[in-house]
């Protein structure tokens, strides 16, 4: 159900675990959890010092993203791991996980870059690893980059 330092300053939240996530039990251990990886070294720090999460707990079918119905009732987990985990910050992956954490309708397009909140707790929205991953999306890395380094600054400085 999740990965890393229970005393972390810096949580991520993605959206559910896929095919290698789903074999080895942990969260982003596969080709997006390489990226996610490389990301969070890019930032000078280590993969044990944060803590990484899902909102969803199983593996949704042919990796389709989760249901609202699913995305509630595993929601309610993901809230009490970060109430537990008290991070500093939290950054959302992705789109499930700004509309699970944030109940908006608006895309990452609009989300990123700006903090908003969840419960208080300062959260940044950026783009999934999956959506880097793509070849046509290289300008969103970037952009990406830039949220990092705002999580980076307000969660160390
Ligand atoms: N994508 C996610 O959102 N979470 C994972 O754990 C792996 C891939």
């Amino acid at each position: 159900f999740a990965d890393g330092d229970p005393n972390a300053r810096l949580m991520f939240v993605g959206e559910g675990p896929g095919a290698d996530e789903d074999m080895q039990g942990l969260p982003f251990v596969g080709k997006a959890g390489q990226l996610l990886n490389n990301m969070i070294t890019a930032m000078g720090l280590k993969r044990e010092q944060v803590y990484i999460a899902n909102v969803v707990k199983c593996r949704p079918p042919e990796n389709r993203t989760p249901l609202p119905e699913e995305m509630e009732i595993c929601g309610q987990y993901l809230f009490r791991q970060i109430m537990v985990i008290k991070p500093k910050a939290i950054c959302a992956l992705g789109g499930t996980a700004a509309k699970a954490l944030l109940g908006t309708k608006e895309g990452v397009t609009k989300l990123r870059g700006n903090w908003q909140s969840w419960h208080g707790i300062p959260l940044m929205v950026t783009y999934h690893p999956s959506y880097l991953l793509r070849p046509y999306n290289q300008n969103a890395k970037h952009e990406a980059w830039e949220d990092l380094k705002k999580l980076l600054h307000f969660v160390y400085d």
